[in-house]
């Protein structure tokens, strides 16, 4: 699928810069092309020779133009492609300057490298963010680079086996990228992640020898996490015996972490197992603001799917009710209007779904309930319910 993508972009390129070509390129220059393209060698040769005087200028305001940064990467590619070819034949045919031909291999050397260190950023993103919820930090970018340490990667999912959403959000983390003005000094106050990060919960983020566990990003300690290959019962037991939590993997079916149809770990039926119980709290509190038992069925609006059950109890015990009312959904039934379109955006259900809880691509996870079955005891949310 990728090269065939990538082989579709890289035509579409050709043809924008083909195009280009033609509102800027000298008759020289559209001749040489044509040749080039056919592989007409005997119509070249006779070109190149008789255009020996021009022929430098004509490769110069090429490598020029191939470098005007509004230019895109293939454009400047098949720019420099179309010089390289024009100072190789000038020297073969003419005895031209060898230079310039060094001049442009230089730049298309340094274009490949630039290319591919871009897309191996890319690349090592989109494969540790692809597991929800591993999220790369790197707002400190350079401050990190000049000590000569990596972006960070924070997994959720680690943390997800030990601690309900509740711990971190809202008291220790903004539930929101970007917006925690997370610092190393902080961090080593004991704020941030250093509410656990200290040497007592967890490794201690101020000792050399840690620094690495979490700035990891393109190292190859970082692939555990990606992977999932970082759980192993024994780890997981001696991790939640140390902060407190349970873990009991003789529960799980199977002996393994139960994953939903993306191959991520299914919290829910995690729960269901009882292999797990997260702590909802660092100090052995009373659960912060309870866990609600309602359901709320929301009759859906579509032609084709079924209707979507919400448990207040499964999130309840994940997520603060404060974190849902007042601001995301007004807490009375049928007093919100909810729309798929909203979720992409990351609002309303969307606000976890697709981020960190499972994704909205998993349709039928929410859509779960036939139309013509209307569970006891539940609250109704008419599909008629007022817009607003
Ligand atoms: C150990 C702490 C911790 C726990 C537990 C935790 N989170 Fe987070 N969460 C974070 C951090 C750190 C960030 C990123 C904050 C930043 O970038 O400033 C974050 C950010 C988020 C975001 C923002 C995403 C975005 O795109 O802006 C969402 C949504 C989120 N968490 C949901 C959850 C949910 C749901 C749970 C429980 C299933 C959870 N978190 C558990 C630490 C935690
Ligand atoms: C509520 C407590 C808590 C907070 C807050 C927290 N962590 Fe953790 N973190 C843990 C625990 C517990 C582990 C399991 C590892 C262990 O202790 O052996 C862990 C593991 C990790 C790992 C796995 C790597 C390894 O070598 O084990 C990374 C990476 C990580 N945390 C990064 C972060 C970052 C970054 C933050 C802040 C944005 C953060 N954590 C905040 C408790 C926490
Ligand atoms: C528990 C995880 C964790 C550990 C361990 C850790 N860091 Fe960090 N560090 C972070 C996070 C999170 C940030 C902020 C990331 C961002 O900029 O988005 C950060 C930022 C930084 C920054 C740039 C911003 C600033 O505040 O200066 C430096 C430098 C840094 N860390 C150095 C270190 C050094 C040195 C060590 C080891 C002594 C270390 N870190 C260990 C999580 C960690
Ligand atoms: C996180 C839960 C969740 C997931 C996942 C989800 N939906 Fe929905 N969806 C809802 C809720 C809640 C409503 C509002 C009730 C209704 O009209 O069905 C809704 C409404 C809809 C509607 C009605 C009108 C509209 O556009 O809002 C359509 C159509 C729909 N969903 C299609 C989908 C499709 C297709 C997918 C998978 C790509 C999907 N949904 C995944 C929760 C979800
Ligand atoms: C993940 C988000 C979320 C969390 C967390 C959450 N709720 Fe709700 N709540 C909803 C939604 C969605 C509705 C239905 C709104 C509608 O029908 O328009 C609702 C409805 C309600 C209602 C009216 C229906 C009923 O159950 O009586 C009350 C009261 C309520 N919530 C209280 C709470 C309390 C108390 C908590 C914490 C213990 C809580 N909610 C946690 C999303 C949430
Ligand atoms: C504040 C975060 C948050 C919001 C907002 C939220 N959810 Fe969830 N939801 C979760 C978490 C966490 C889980 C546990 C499963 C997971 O993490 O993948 C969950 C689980 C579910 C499940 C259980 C799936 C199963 O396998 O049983 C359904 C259904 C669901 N959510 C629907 C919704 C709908 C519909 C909305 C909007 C009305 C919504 N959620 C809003 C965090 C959230």
């Amino acid at each position: 699928m990728r090269p065939v993508i990538a082989g579709f972009v890289f035509i579409l390129a050709l043809i924008g810069a083909a195009f280009h070509l033609k509102a800027e390129e000298s008759q020289f220059r559209k001749q040489f092309v044509e040749n080039y393209r056919t592989n007409n060698f005997y119509a070249q040769s006779n070109l190149v020779k008789k255009n020996k005087d021009i022929m430098a200028a004509e490769i110069n305001s090429l490598i020029t133009e191939a470098m005007l940064p509004e230019k895109s990467y293939q454009e400047r590619m098949n720019l420099l492609d179309i010089a390289n070819a024009m100072a190789t034949m000038n020297i073969h045919w003419n005895n031209g300057d060898e230079e310039l031909l060094k001049k442009i291999e230089a730049l298309q050397k340094e274009e490949l490298a630039k290319e591919k260190k871009k897309t191996e950023g890319l690349e090592k993103l989109q494969a540790v963010e692809k597991v929800p919820g591993n999220f790369i930090m790197a707002l400190h970018g350079e401050e990190m680079a000049a000590k000569g340490l990596s972006p960070v990667i924070y997994p959720h999912w680690v943390h997800r086996a030990f601690f309900r959403c509740k711990v971190c959000h809202e008291d220790i983390f903004i539930m929101k990228r970007g917006a925690n003005e997370i610092s190393q000094v902080k961090i080593q106050e004991g704020k941030q992640c250093g509410a656990c990060h200290n040497g007592k919960i967890s490794f201690n983020a101020g000792e050399e020898k840690n620094c690495e566990r979490c700035h990891l990003l393109g190292r190859p300690e970082s692939k555990p996490l990606m992977d999932l290959s970082y759980y192993s019962r024994d780890r997981f037991k001696e991790i939640a015996s140390r902060v407190g939590a349970e873990w009991n993997p003789e529960n799980l079916p199977g002996g393994k972490l139960p994953v939903d149809k993306l191959g991520f770990i299914n919290w829910v039926e995690l729960d269901k197992s009882k292999a797990f119980s997260p702590l909802h709290s660092l100090n052995a509190g009373p659960d912060p603001e309870g866990i609600r038992e309602t359901t709320i069925l929301f009759e859906t609006t579509s032609t084709f799917l079924n209707n979507v059950l919400f448990s207040h109890k499964t999130h309840s015990t994940w997520v603060k009710c404060s974190l849902c009312h007042p601001n995301v959904f007004k807490p009375e039934v049928g007093a919100n209007k909810v729309r798929m379109i909203e979720m992409k955006d990351g609002k309303g259900c969307g606000l976890c779904h697709g981020r960190v809880a499972f994704s909205y691509a998993d349709c039928l996870r929410c859509h779960n309930q036939p139309r013509e079955n209307i569970p006891q005891g539940v609250l109704i949310h008419r599909a008629s319910a007022p817009a607003q």
